[in-house]
C-alpha cells in the first residue's frame, strides 16, 4: 500500500481537493467508474504523477492502514451506494469522510450504521467552490474525535489559512460537521439574498445603472462590508457576455434555482424551535422567483412600483442597513447552532466555527472577525445581539435602516429580507410580546391554558361566562 489518502469522485471538487492534497506533499489518488474521469486527473496531476483507478478492489488496496477514503459525490443515494460497495472491503478502524453536501440526519445514520461495524465516519462540510477546494477551502469535519487525529495533519495542510491559522477544526460529534455547513449555507442564502434586494433599491428604486452599482459595491468591499459575497458580487455587474456583448447579468432569468441546504436549515429550524426568519425568507423568496408567470400577470395587475425619493445621504443608510441586515443574517444562523447544540448533543465550539469560517469559504467577511472575538469572550453567548461590541454597531446602523426599510416599503419595492431582519430584531427586543393575547384566544376557542404573570401553575378561563 503506497497512498496516504484515497478520493471517490474525481469531478472537479474532488480533483482540485486531490491537487491541494499533493501540492502539500500527501501520497494522494483516486476512484472513479469514469475513464473520462480518470484521465482528466491523470492530465491535471502529471506534475505530481497522480494516477487513479478505475476499480475499487485495486483502490481499496493501494491506500495505507488505516484506510483514510474521502467522498466527493452528489449528495443523496449515492453516498449510500459507495459506501455499500466500500464497506466489505474496509478494515475496522478505517475512516470514511463524506464531504458532500449530505443532508445531516443521512449522516447521523450512517455514522451508527459505520460505528457498528467499526468503521469511523466523516461528515465533513466543505465549503469555498472549485477555487477553495484547490487553493484552500474551509472545513467542518464532524465524527469520532480519536480518528480525527489520523486527518488532522492533513486537514490542517490543505485548508485556507487567516492569519497562519487553518480554517479546518474538529466541529463535534456525529452529524456536527454536516448540520454545520448546512447552516453555513442557510446564512449564504440570506447574504446573497440581501445583495440582490440591494441590487433592486438600486436598480429600481434610484434608477442607477450597473457601473454605478458596481461602483457602490466596490466602496462597500473596501470597508466594514469586505466580503467574498460582496467581491464576486460587484464584479458580475462588469461581466460581458460573450454571445452578445451586452452585461451578462441582464441576460439572465430571474428565477432563482437551489440544492436543498436551506430549506433544510429552515425545516430544522422550526423542528428545534429557533426562530432565523432571515433565512426562512431568503427560501421563500427563491421560490416567489419560481412564480414568474404569476408575478407578470400580477405586476400588470397591480402596477409598477415607485422611484425612492432619496435623500443625499440614502447610499451611507443602505450601508448601514446592509450591515445590520447581514448582522442579523450570521446572528440568526448562530443562534440556530447554539440550540443545535444542545438538542442534538454536538458539543460546539461556537468561537472555532466562527474562526474557520473567517476564510476560504462562501460566507467569508470582515464581520466574522466580530463573532469570533464575541464568542470567546463570552463561549456559552448564546445570542450575538447579547455581544457588547456587536451592540454598540447595531445601535448606530439602527437609524438607516429604518430609513431604508420604510422608503422601499413606501415605493412598494420588495425588500423580504431586509424587512424580515428589522422585524425579527424589533420583536426580540420587545419586552413584553402581545403574545399573552395568543394565549388568551387559545384558552378561550380550545381550552389549551395559560400562564400567569402574578402565580405559578397552569390556568383556564371559563371564557363563554361573558366575564365582561
Ligand atoms: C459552498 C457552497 C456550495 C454550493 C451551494 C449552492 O459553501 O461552497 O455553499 O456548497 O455552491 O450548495 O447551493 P444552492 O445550489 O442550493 O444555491
Amino acid at each position: 500500500a503506497q497512498f496516504a489518502f484515497g478520493m471517490v469522485g474525481l469531478g472537479t471538487m474532488g480533483r482540485n481537493l486531490l491537487l491541494n492534497m499533493a501540492d502539500n506533499g500527501f501520497a494522494v489518488t483516486g476512484y472513479d467508474k469514469s475513464e473520462k474521469m480518470l484521465q482528466i486527473f491523470e492530465e491535471e496531476g502529471k506534475s505530481h504523477n497522480l494516477k487513479g483507478y478505475a476499480d475499487i478492489n485495486e483502490f481499496v488496496e493501494s491506500l495505507q492502514s488505516p484506510r483514510t477514503i474521502i467522498l466527493l459525490v452528489p449528495a443523496g443515494a449515492i453516498v449510500d451506494s459507495v459506501i455499500l460497495e466500500l464497506q466489505p472491503l474496509l478494515d475496522k478502524g478505517d475512516i470514511i469522510i463524506d464531504s458532500g453536501n449530505s443532508y445531516f440526519a443521512d449522516t447521523s445514520r450512517r455514522y451508527l450504521e459505520l460505528k457498528d461495524k467499526g468503521i469511523h465516519f466523516f461528515g465533513m462540510g466543505i465549503s469555498g467552490g472549485e477555487e477553495g477546494a484547490r487553493f484552500g477551502p474551509s472545513m467542518m469535519p464532524g465524527g469520532d474525535k480519536e480518528a480525527y487525529a489520523v486527518v488532522k495533519n492533513m486537514l490542517e495542510a490543505v485548508s485556507a489559512k487567516v492569519n497562519d491559522e487553518p480554517c479546518v477544526t474538529y466541529i463535534g460529534a456525529g452529524a456536527s460537521g454536516h448540520f454545520v455547513k448546512m447552516t453555513h449555507n442557510g446564512i449564504e442564502y440570506a447574504i446573497m439574498q440581501l445583495l440582490a434586494e440591494t441590487y433592486e433599491i438600486l436598480k429600481n428604486g434610484l434608477d442607477y445603472d450597473n457601473n454605478q452599482i458596481q461602483q457602490v459595491f466596490e466602496s462597500w468591499n473596501n470597508g466594514r462590508l469586505k466580503s467574498f459575497l460582496m467581491e464576486i458580487t460587484k464584479d458580475v455587474f462588469l461581466f460581458k457576455d460573450v454571445k452578445t456583448g451586452n452585461l451578462l447579468v441582464d441576460e439572465i432569468k430571474d428565477e432563482a434555482k437551489s440544492k436543498g441546504t436551506g430549506k433544510w436549515t429552515s425545516q430544522v429550524a422550526m423542528d428545534v424551535e429557533m426562530p432565523i426568519p432571515i433565512i426562512d425568507t431568503a427560501v421563500s423568496t427563491r421560490n416567489l422567483s419560481k412564480l414568474k408567470k404569476l408575478r407578470v400577470e400580477l405586476n400588470e395587475a397591480f402596477g409598477p412600483t415607485e422611484k425612492i425619493k432619496a435623500s443625499k445621504d440614502f447610499i451611507d443608510d443602505l450601508e448601514e442597513a446592509f450591515y445590520f441586515a447581514m448582522a442579523n443574517a450570521y446572528a440568526q444562523g448562530m443562534h440556530l447552532l447554539w440550540k443545535a447544540s444542545i438538542d442534538y448533543e454536538y458539543g460546539l465550539k461556537m468561537a472555532e466555527i466562527a474562526k474557520i469560517w473567517r476564510g476560504g469559504c462562501i460566507i467569508r467577511a470582515e464581520f466574522l472577525e466580530d463573532i469570533y472575538q464575541a464568542y470567546k469572550k463570552q463561549p456559552d453567548l448564546q445570542h450575538l445581539f447579547s455581544d457588547a461590541n456587536v451592540q454598540a454597531k447595531i445601535k448606530k446602523s439602527l437609524k438607516g435602516t429604518r430609513n431604508v426599510v420604510s422608503s422601499a416599503i413606501s415605493a412598494g419595492l420588495a425588500i423580504p429580507c431586509f424587512a424580515a431582519a428589522l422585524t425579527y430584531f424589533d420583536t426580540l427586543k420587545t419586552g413584553r410580546m402581545p403574545s399573552n393575547l395568543t394565549q388568551a384566544q387559545r384558552d378561550f376557542f380550545g381550552a389549551h391554558t395559560f400562564e400567569r404573570i402574578d402565580s405559578e401553575g397552569i390556568f383556564h378561563a371559563d371564557w363563554n361566562q361573558k366575564n365582561l
